[in-house]
């Protein structure tokens, strides 16, 4: 095992770059953190009956994720345990079973061998079915209709993984009727690493007024005196990193702002804002109604308010798939509905406005790392590292305003508490740090 205890420095502010490119710390990764963190699968709204299903991955690891007939979600590697053909190619649809283009084994719903050609006249009966059941996602759970999984049969329970996370996102997932993820998801290859988007999407509230200015500009969404950092009041909002490496940042009273016909969104979050209140209290409905950008680890995103939901699929150090789905209330009207998909896609879709600002910086961070003397170097994100602290209130490590760096330590100090291969009970008394000592206003 490679060491890594000196790839991540001073509580999380300092990373080494070769952990954007060398292929070795990837694998490291494959096994320690995408073989045994909780990964996003679906939401639920996206399996509604039984025989439904949906393909894709954890960590390079296919998988077929199905609704069983006694209403549960289980997940198995698409790949077949006769010789390891690809079982089922299409995206999602609904089945009663998965045969195998190669030889003709059929799977059921829940991975199970059901049928083996000439399994008398080749096989004398003898094949013991069980043992060629396709690979099963050790656990399947859901929280609030997203659905997770992971290898790790050890695993802690996954409203455990998601800590404090969870009490934050109950912010819009306990909404009267719940969420549902508006799809076939879009994809898109970027030529960076997962972690590139994820940090970007936990911590970067630095790099909207610069990198976004000509896009804000163009959408003339409320937003747009941000353009340039002109009008940037770096005290709006919150950064916060839970613990086990989930964060988000959040500007108050924003979450309609990036939509450039944002009145239909605002009323609605005006009248829902009152039930919110009353089931979650103050903090949360104001919660309800700012802007987040965030991830949970180790590597799905989302933007509570543009309500884009995204998933960084890693294929090797240097380039991922970007899934990108559009997160509603389930109980929101047609046509609200559908002005967020056009808002997600035409800022952050494959070809949105915001992505591909985003997306050219993501691949310079990665490809420059490929000159061998570059990669020994290192990059920086103590920003902020001397003001975040507790906040009276508020579970997590907190910080004021969204232009620091808070929650890409915690990230970091995630990554680099899982890629040192620590157990799940060495994770759970995940050490302190400086911030703990610290109150925050
Ligand atoms: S590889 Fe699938 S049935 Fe032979
Ligand atoms: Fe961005």
């Amino acid at each position: 095992m490679k060491d890594v205890s000196k790839l991540i420095l001073e509580d999380g502010a300092v990373q080494n770059r070769s952990i954007y490119w060398d292929q070795d710390i990837y694998e490291q990764e494959l096994e320690h953190i995408f073989a045994r963190a909780w990964l996003f699968l679906a939401h639920e709204s996206q399996l509604p009956n039984t025989g439904d299903f949906l393909t894709t991955r954890m960590g390079e690891d296919n998988v077929i994720v199905a609704r069983q007939a006694d209403g549960s979600i289980k997940a198995f590697i698409n790949s077949c345990p006769h010789r390891g053909n690809v079982v089922c190619h299409a995206d999602s649809g609904n089945a009663k079973a998965f045969t195998c283009a190669y030889h003709g084994w059929a799977f059921g719903l829940g991975g199970e061998l059901v049928t083996v050609p000439l399994e008398h006249d080749a096989y004398y009966n003898a094949i013991e079915r069980p043992r060629y059941a396709m690979h099963p996602v050790a656990k399947v759970e859901s929280y609030k209709g997203l659905v997770f999984g992971t290898f790790d049969a050890g695993a802690p329970s996954l409203r455990d993984y998601l800590g404090d996370m969870a009490w934050y996102m109950d912010t819009f997932l306990d909404v009267p009727g719940g969420i549902e993820l508006l799809g076939p998801p879009m994809k898109s290859i970027l030529n960076c690493n997962w972690k590139v988007p994820t940090e970007n999407f936990i911590a970067d509230g630095y790099h909207v007024g610069w990198a976004h200015a000509a896009a804000l500009k163009a959408i003339e969404s409320p937003l747009s005196p941000l353009v340039g950092n002109q009008a940037y009041d770096v005290n709006t909002g919150l950064q916060v990193t839970t613990r086990g490496g989930h964060g988000f940042g959040v500007i108050w009273d924003a979450a309609a702002a990036i939509h450039p016909v944002g009145e239909a969104y605002a009323q609605w979050l005006a009248q829902r804002t009152p039930i919110m209140r009353e089931r979650l209290g103050d903090w949360r409905a104001k919660f309800y109604n700012g802007h987040w950008d965030a991830s949970i680890f180790p590597n799905c995103s989302f933007l509570y308010g543009t309500n884009t939901w995204k998933l960084w699929q890693p294929m090797g150090p240097h380039h991922i798939e970007v899934w990108t789905w559009t997160l509603v209330e389930k109980d929101m009207p047609d046509e609200l509905k559908q002005m967020m998909v056009a808002t997600n896609m035409m800022t952050f879709g494959t070809a949105g406005m915001l992505e591909t600002d985003d997306g050219e910086n993501m691949e310079q961070c990665t490809g420059s790392n490929r000159g061998w003397v570059t990669r020994r170097g290192k990059l920086f994100s103590g920003m902020g590292q001397v003001r975040e602290g507790h906040h009276p209130e508020l579970p997590g490590i907190v910080a004021k305003g969204i232009v620091c760096e808070t929650s890409n330590r915690g990230f970091y100090r995630r990554w680099a508490q899982f890629m040192s291969g620590k157990s799940w009970d060495e994770l759970a008394r995940e050490p302190g740090n400086a911030a703990d000592k610290r109150e925050v206003a």
